[in-house]
């Protein structure tokens, strides 16, 4: 069985550097005996050069270093140009990131596309961002999520579409590189109800199919498929549990130590 992942995604926080090195300090007290999970903390670009030189200078984090890697929440198309704001998939790696979240439905559908000028990206964008990251060898986490469920599943054909169209012409041999995280857009954010265990697994099981039906099954026995959307330390063992979910992509609550911790400790524990 592979480990089980925990992507923590801080979105646009904490506020300073100095929050971001406590949290991210709290984070690694809590890992030293982590053995069947894999971390990756996605600091806002900003932090990342903190994180990747903490960890390759200070002796501690070399051990751990195994155990926990670091990733950005974007990242441009292109490799280099004229590209005003952009950050590219190869300085990325350069800057010792190894993932990177893409097509989040944050991104998708910004909040602040009401004020005009911003449509969102699309699944082209999205594709061509996935095979930036692959490009440059940085592994991929690719969101997917409808933004309701409606009663005749047409959700379903929704997602399919968003998945084809994210990954094709991705080769067959890099398609265990990519993490596909399912997160309704319902789900996400304060006052969402989580999905349930049974509604990922079910998710799990097409998203797999859509996956081998692209791809071929023997390409696709790695790849990895994780939950995303209000995930804490009350729910984390369930969906580990019952909907069979290969990791995690908590936003809030990877910015709280304690409930951070609590959800490594739990994958650790409920992975057998
Ligand atoms: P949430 O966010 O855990 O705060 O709901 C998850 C996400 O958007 O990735």
């Amino acid at each position: 069985m592979s480990k089980s992942i925990i992507i923590a995604n801080w979105k646009m926080n904490p506020e300073n550097l100095k929050e971001a090195e406590r949290l991210f300090s709290g984070i690694i007290k809590s890992i030293s005996d982590i053995k069947k999970t894999e971390i990756v903390i996605c600091p806002p670009f900003i932090f990342l050069p903190y994180f990747t030189k903490a960890i390759k200078s200070e002796e501690k984090l070399i051990k751990i270093s195994k155990k926990i890697k670091i990733g950005a929440q974007d990242l441009f198309f292109e490799d280099s140009g004229a590209y005003t704001g952009e950050i590219s998939a190869p300085m990325l790696y350069d800057i010792g990131a190894r993932y990177a979240i893409i097509g989040h439905s944050e991104r998708r559908n910004p909040p602040f596309s009401s004020l005009g000028g911003t449509i969102g990206e699309t699944n082209l964008e999205i594709n061509k961002k996935i095979k930036a990251a692959l490009r440059a060898g940085l592994q991929p986490i690719l969101c997917v999520g409808e933004n309701l469920r409606d009663e005749n599943h047409e959700y379903l054909n929704f997602i399919k579409i968003q998945i084809e169209e994210c990954l094709d012409g991705i080769s067959k041999n890099s398609i265990s590189k990519v993490i596909v995280a399912y997160e309704p857009v319902w789900a996400i954010g304060n006052g969402a109800r989580p999905a349930t265990p049974e509604e990922f697994y079910e998710m799990k099981i097409f998203i797999r199919k859509i996956l081998s039906d692209k791809f071929g099954v023997k390409f696709i026995s790695g790849a990895r498929i994780i939950y995303g959307g209000s995930v804490d330390d009350k729910n984390v063992e369930s969906f580990i549990k019952e909907g069979k979910a290969d990791g995690f992509l908590p936003g809030r609550a990877s910015l709280d130590i304690k409930k951070f911790s609590q959800i490594i400790k739990i994958c650790e524990t409920s992975n057998n």
